[in-house]
Formats: structure tokens, sequence, C-alpha cells
């Protein structure tokens, strides 16, 4: 085993770990599936797989949400970087990417270079298609959110208020954020597999709404 791999089978038990056992969108499988494209992405965008590999292992360690701050789980990430043989550059790199792709919610910083976009898309296009619509009820479902609300306005017509008391469904995070995503893919591979999982979820929405209004019999 090269030293590179020692790292990456070291990443996985740490990560395996510490990741939640329930589907609330940080579980092991996401992480393995990130893992799975950001490398197709890699290899397919001559970006370095090395570093693509690692960092999307790494990219939910110091997530706000599994943590008492991000700064927090910086902390976490680099003390466990710390046990490893890493090269300088190549720690810099993993690190840089897990802290532009990791501030949760809000606009997050445009990536650099050609390792962030791509685990950047690849975790992004996780929370596309028929997963995506699932890890989404299952968040929304973790929070006690409720499923769809016709009478409620869409998020950008909400005070701030109303949307941090909660007055948000699972259907508006499709409009919030997730019918957003595909414009704002960093790859041309990375697009062209988020446009089909856009389809899909448009679909979903669609026959979604069909069925809550009694219009598709
Ligand atoms: P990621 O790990 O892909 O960066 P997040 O931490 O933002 O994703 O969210 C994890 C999962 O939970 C995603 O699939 C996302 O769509 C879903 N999610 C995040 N915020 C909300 C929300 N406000 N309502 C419903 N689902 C959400
Ligand atoms: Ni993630």
């Amino acid at each position: 085993m090269t030293a590179g791999e020692a790292v990456l089978r070291a990443a996985r038990s740490f990560v395996q770990g510490d990741s939640s056992k329930h589907s609330d969108g940080h579980d092991w499988p996401h992480i393995e599936r990130v893992t799975a494209l950001a490398v197709e992405l890699a290899h397919r965008m001559g970006a370095d797989p090395f570093v693509c590999e690692l960092a999307a292992l790494l990219h939910d360690v110091p997530d706000e949400k599994l943590n008492e701050s991000l700064e927090a789980g910086m902390a976490k990430l680099n003390d466990w970087l710390d046990t490893q043989p890493l090269d300088p550059d190549i720690r810099n790199k993993v690190v840089g990417i897990i802290s532009t792709i990791s501030y949760a919610g809000g606009q997050r910083a445009a990536v650099s270079s050609l390792e962030a976009q791509v685990v950047q898309d690849a975790d992004r296009l996780d929370a596309l298609g028929a997963i995506g619509i699932a890890r989404t009820f299952a968040f929304s479902g973790a929070r006690g959110r409720e499923m769809y609300d016709p009478s409620l306005p869409p998020r950008e017509q909400m005070t701030r208020e109303e949307y941090r008391n909660g007055r948000s469904t699972t259907i508006n995070h499709f409009y919030e954020k997730l019918f957003k995503l595909k414009d704002l893919m960093n790859t041309s591979y990375g697009k062209e597999l988020a446009e089909q999982r856009h389809d899909y979820m448009v679909q979903f929405v669609d026959q979604f709404k069909r069925e809550w209004e009694g219009t598709d019999r």
C-alpha cells in the first residue's frame, strides 16, 4: 500500500466512525457517493484524483450541523490531519477545498481550483435527483417540518422572521435551493448530470402537486 492509499484508508475509517447512521443527509452513504463521484469527475476533468478523493471523504467533518461551530469542526479536521503523513501542499489544498465548500446555507464562496470545483459539484449532485428528493424529505422529517402547504408564500416572499420560525416546507426547499443548483455547476460533466437529475425533480414536484390537488385523476 502506498502512503497515499494509507491516508485514504485512515480517512475512511475516521469518517465512517464519525458519521451518523441515520439518513439525515450526513450519513456515511452520502460520503461514499460523493467520494465516488468526485473521483470520477476528477478523472474526466483532469483534476488531481488523490486531492479530490481525500477532500470528498472529509468534506462534512467540519459541518456546522455536526459540530458546536464551524471553527470547532475545522479544529477537529486539523487535529486529524496532524496525525497523517501528508505533504503540506496537499494538506493545504484539501483544507482549502473543504473550507470553501462547507459553509452551510447562504451564498457559498465561488471556488477557484479545479479540485474544489470537482468536490463541490459531487456534493451538489447528491442533493439532486431521486436521492436528493429522499435526503430532503429525511432531513425535513428529522426536523419536524411539514411536507407542503400550498397557502405559504414562496421563500422569496417570506420575511426572515417567518423563515426562521420554520414557516418553510419540504417542497419549498426545492425552490429555495435544489432547483437553483443546476445553474451553479462548475464542470461540464457535472452540469450534464445535474440537468438529468433536475428534470427528474421537476417531474416529481409536478406530480406531487397534482396528487395533492387531486388533478391527476
Ligand atoms: P450537503 O452535505 O450536500 O452540503 P446540506 O448539509 O446543505 O448538504 O444538507 C443535507 C441534505 O439536507 C441535502 O440533501 C439538503 O437538500 C437537505 N436540506 C438542507 N437544508 C434543508 C431544508 N431547509 N429543508 C429540507 N431539506 C434540507
Ligand atoms: Ni455533503
